[in-house]
């Protein structure tokens, strides 16, 4: 499977995403990028613990940084710490394709784009109080500090085009790395994800889904570890 074989195309909400070639899949929703990264990772992700606090948040599948941006966008006046991660990145010629900038209301597109033209593992403010980083590596190869993430927007592509990232050892490993009390948010509500979940100690719940999808999963992994 060539995973940086893929097109542009718009969904429902006007916004862009891509779809592979090779494989009948694509980065969001047909019902709207943007309407589906809003609800799914900002309402029920960034926004779940609203007290101001400082945030560090993983994502993995960085793609077209949409949700990245929008996070970025919905900060309000927290720090906020944000790695992403991602094995093939867009080309520039591809995020130039991309219709953030007229689609969403107020996207910051410059901020959008250094994302985008962040240089692997480099620490980059892109204010005084958002700082991103970006890794360029399969999620399988990357080992992770111990609780060091509080949200985690776990966007990969639907386990049966990768089973691989939905298994018990890739959750135990982003277990290991949330702190006690955090939370990680997906799209993917199979039984069989929210089992493996639950397997490794996250507290799982089902959520209403954005239009055209009936749930999504947040799992919380629990403030104390009982033995
Ligand atoms: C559903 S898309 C992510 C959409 C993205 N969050 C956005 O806002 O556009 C899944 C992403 O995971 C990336 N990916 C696929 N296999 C990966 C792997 N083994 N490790 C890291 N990233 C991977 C893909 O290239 C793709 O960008």
């Amino acid at each position: 499977m060539d995973f940086s074989n893929r097109q542009v195309f718009v969904t429902e909400d006007g916004s862009s995403s891509l779809r592979l070639r090779e494989a009948d899949e694509q980065y969001h929703s047909f019902h709207g990028a943007c309407q589906e990264s809003l609800h799914i990772y900002i309402q029920n992700g960034l926004q779940y613990r609203n007290d101001g606090s400082d945030i560090a948040i993983l994502e993995c599948g960085f793609g077209t940084g949409l949700n990245a941006a929008l996070t970025f966008q919905y900060a309000g006046s927290r720090n906020i710490s944000y790695d992403a991660v991602e094995a093939y990145p867009l080309t520039l010629e591809e995020v130039k394709t991309l219709n953030y900038a007229s689609a969403v209301k107020d996207f910051h597109t410059e901020t959008h784009l250094r994302m985008h033209l962040a240089v692997n593992q480099s620490i980059v403010p892109l204010s005084s109080s958002f700082l991103f980083k970006k890794t360029i590596e399969k999620l399988e190869n990357i080992s992770f500090e111990s609780e060091s993430y509080d949200v985690v927007y776990y966007d990969m592509f639907n386990p049966d085009l990768q089973p691989e990232l939905w298994t018990e050892s890739i959750f135990e490993k982003i277990f290991q790395t949330m702190r006690p009390g955090g939370i990680l948010v997906t799209y993917c509500a199979k039984g069989r994800v929210k089992r493996a979940l639950k397997s490794v100690g996250f507290d799982v719940e089902s959520l209403p889904g954005p239009a055209g999808k009936r749930e999504i999963t947040r799992a919380h992994k629990p403030s104390a570890i009982s033995n």
